[in-house]
């Protein structure tokens, strides 16, 4: 776990669609609940009414098609909000925030997925977080066939998940690659496997973290 200023901890979860991140999330959340822990449970694109509306503009399928620019730009707008009126506030209380998705997925799925240069995505992480970084990264890694047929099963899908199976092998390979290059804050759980293995997995790293 690598170290931000504040009181409480700073937690992110990031995977292919159809790894498991929503339901894994909600078990670790209670866990923690149990060990006492005050925590604040969000979401990227959204976490805010601001954020909420920018993710609805990203994921919509019935608006134009939109530049890849924008996309990231929009990323980036919904994340400013989340992290001064939201993140902030509840790590100064002493919160452990727990985040599915943030930063790490605009380099996956802008940068590898869209092709859109590092050193943009770079630029707008130093002038939208300045020196805030998750503590702690939770990888659903899963084969990007497996992980899209789940979420094609759960329903109507949103924009990004019609990209073609090239775009989400991109972006698993990049997350894995930020996960092996960064062993102190990563922890790549095996999301192949049945829920009760996965949680197995995830239990064994918990007692570590609190
Ligand atoms: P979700 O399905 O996990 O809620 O996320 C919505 C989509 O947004 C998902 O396909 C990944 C994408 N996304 C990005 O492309 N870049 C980002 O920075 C974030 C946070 C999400």
């Amino acid at each position: 776990m690598t170290a931000n200023k504040f009181e409480g901890k700073f937690i992110t979860f990031e995977g292919v669609e159809g790894a498991g991140k929503t339901t894994n999330i909600e078990f670790i959340a209670k866990k923690f609940q149990e060990k006492g822990l005050d925590i604040l449970l969000t979401r990227e694109p959204g976490g805010t009414i601001i954020g909420e509306a920018i993710r609805d503009i990203l994921i919509s399928k019935d608006l134009p098609e939109m530049h890849h620019t924008t996309e990231l730009l929009l990323m980036f707008a919904a994340r400013a909000e989340h992290i001064n009126r939201k993140i902030i506030p509840a790590l100064e209380q002493g919160k452990w925030v727990l985040c599915d998705r943030f930063t790490d997925a605009s380099y996956a799925y802008q940068g590898a997925g869209r092709g859109i240069d590092f050193n943009k995505i770079k630029t707008l992480e130093k002038l939208v977080q300045n020196k805030l970084r998750p503590d702690y990264t939770f990888l659903f890694d899963l084969d990007a066939n497996v992980g899209l047929a789940r979420a094609k099963r759960r329903g109507e899908t949103d924009r990004f998940e019609q990209q073609d199976i090239d775009f989400f092998n991109r972006v698993r390979a990049q997350y894995l690659k930020m996960a092996k290059s960064d062993k102190s804050r990563y922890c790549i759980i095996n999301a192949q496997y049945d829920i009760e293995t996965v949680q197995q997995q995830i239990f064994s790293i918990l007692n570590d973290l609190y």
